[in-house]
This record gives C-alpha cells, sequence and structure tokens, in this order.
C-alpha cells in the first residue's frame, strides 16, 4: 500500500528534507583533496548532534554511519574509512535523518577539485534525469512515467542505469512503498496520487550497469571499476505539480 500524507504530514517532511539537503551543503564544502571520508563522517554527527535530529542510516540493517560516501567506482552504501579523496575524485554523499519519527533523505555527487569533462557529464546527466523524474511526478501520471524518464536520458546520453537499487516511498519509515526503479515503461505502474511522497535516486555507470557488493557487505562497486554517480530528492505529488522537500 502506498501511503497518501496529509498536508501536515508534508511538512514534517519538509522540515527533515531541508535539514539533510542543508546539512548535504555543508558537507559539499568540506569537500577537498586530502580530507577523508571519515572525517566527512564526524562533520556530518557533529551537525545531527547540534540540530538535534537523528541519523535514519546508522543501525538501519547493521550500517555502521551516518553518511555513506561512495568514491569513483563505488556506486552507493560507501563507508566511511580513512580513505582520503584526491583531486580529481568525485564522491557521493548520502544522508538519512529523522525528526519527531519523519524521515528524510537524499545525496548528491560532488567534484574533489578538478574534475575531467567526461566526469562533469556524468554529474550533469546524472542530475538531469532526476530533474526529469521530478518533472513526472504529477497527479494522474504513472510510477513508470517517472522511471522511465530517468532510463531514456540516461541511456540517450550514453551511460547505464543500475537496476539493483531503486527509489522509495519515504514518511514514517525510511523505505515505504512504492519501489522507484530508475528504468520501466511509460504509462505502467501505480497512478500517482496526492499525498504520496517519493525518494527518487538515480544511479549512474560510466561503463556496464554490472555490480557487485564489496567483503564489507555494503560498499557497491561497479564490475568495470568506471565511475558512478548518484543524486537524490524528496518530492511530494501535489495538485500544484511536484513539490521538492529537499530543494534548498
Ligand atoms: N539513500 C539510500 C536508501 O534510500 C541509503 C540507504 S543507506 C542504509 O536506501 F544504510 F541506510 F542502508
Ligand atoms: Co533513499
Amino acid at each position: 500500500m502506498i501511503i497518501c500524507k496529509s498536508a501536515a504530514e508534508i511538512e514534517k517532511l519538509r522540515r527533515c528534507g531541508k535539514l539533510v539537503r542543508d546539512l548535504l551543503e555543508e558537507a559539499r564544502e568540506q569537500v577537498r583533496p586530502g580530507v577523508t571520508t571519515l572525517e566527512l563522517e564526524a562533520f556530518v554527527e557533529r551537525r545531527l548532534k547540534q540540530a538535534g535530529a537523528k541519523p535514519a542510516f546508522k543501525g538501519y540493517r547493521g550500517y555502521p554511519c551516518c553518511l555513506c560516501a561512495s568514491v569513483n567506482e563505488q556506486i552507493v552504501h560507501g563507508i566511511p574509512s580513512d580513505r582520503r579523496l584526491n583531486e580529481g575524485d568525485i564522491v557521493s554523499l548520502d544522508l538519512g535523518v529523522i525528526i519527531d519519527g519523519y524521515y528524510g533523505d537524499a545525496a548528491l555527487t560532488v567534484p574533489v577539485g578538478a574534475i575531467s569533462e567526461p566526469l562533469k557529464r556524468l554529474l550533469r546527466v546524472t542530475e538531469e534525469s532526476l530533474y526529469l523524474a521530478i518533472d513526472q511526478v504529477r497527479l494522474g501520471n504513472r510510477l513508470g512515467d517517472v522511471s522511465s524518464a530517468v532510463e531514456e536520458y540516461v541511456v540517450r546520453n550514453g551511460f547505464s542505469v543500475v537496476r539493483e537499487f531503486v527509489g522509495h516511498g519515504i514518511g514514517r519509515q525510511l523505505h515505504e512503498e512504492p519501489q522507484i526503479p530508475n528504468f520501466g515503461s511509460p504509462g505502467y505502474g501505480p497512478v500517482l496520487k496526492e499525498g504520496m511522497v517519493f525518494a527518487i535516486e538515480p544511479m549512474v555507470n560510466v561503463g556496464s550497469p554490472a555490480m557487485r557488493v564489496l567483503d564489507d557487505r555494503w560498499t557497491a562497486v561497479t564490475v568495470d571499476g568506471a565511475c558512478s554517480a548518484h543524486f537524490e530528492h524528496m518530492v511530494a505529488v501535489t495538485r500544484n505539480g511536484p513539490d521538492v522537500l529537499t530543494r534548498l
């Protein structure tokens, strides 16, 4: 069952969305060559405490940290470590928060110093595919319209979408129905109704879409070793079109 939220609940989720977005922006400013992903984790953990919010990921199925920090060929769920970021790397930062029993979840991929033109294009295409999906979050559309918007744009630009991980409904739980794949067919799937709230999160690879999980049981990496990017927003279905709850 896809839960439709009241206007009051959407305002609670907007608060979560704003916090997660603000903290990701602050974390983005900490990214530079020489910084470790564990330093980013420590920064985010401190800022979460100061804000009086709880981390959504720490302890979720045993995940050890507040932040996921996935570097280069790491797709998602990179565990913060003493790995130092190098000039030319990209790092995907994914953060979840809980305020008052409601969840916020967002992600973005950040360049470390100057990056190559192909990587700039990967970041641009991945973020644009998310915005095209968001534009499909309209009353009467179907979930397949959202999913296919990502796939169509990514494939047209010569990249590939990861199929093993999906976006999700979000509310009083981090993961609610429905699952939101980054591929699909227009005109298929559940009809979008007022008050549905989605976390849409394209994961886009430069090369093959194939992925595997490292021995740490979390870090998902590309099989071919090529780079991957990840952007995520929370979006509510309203009478007036998509309402992005993680907008700056
Ligand atoms: N944004 C991801 C998701 O929605 C991050 C989950 S990390 C985990 O699934 F540790 F919580 F699993
Ligand atoms: Co998510």
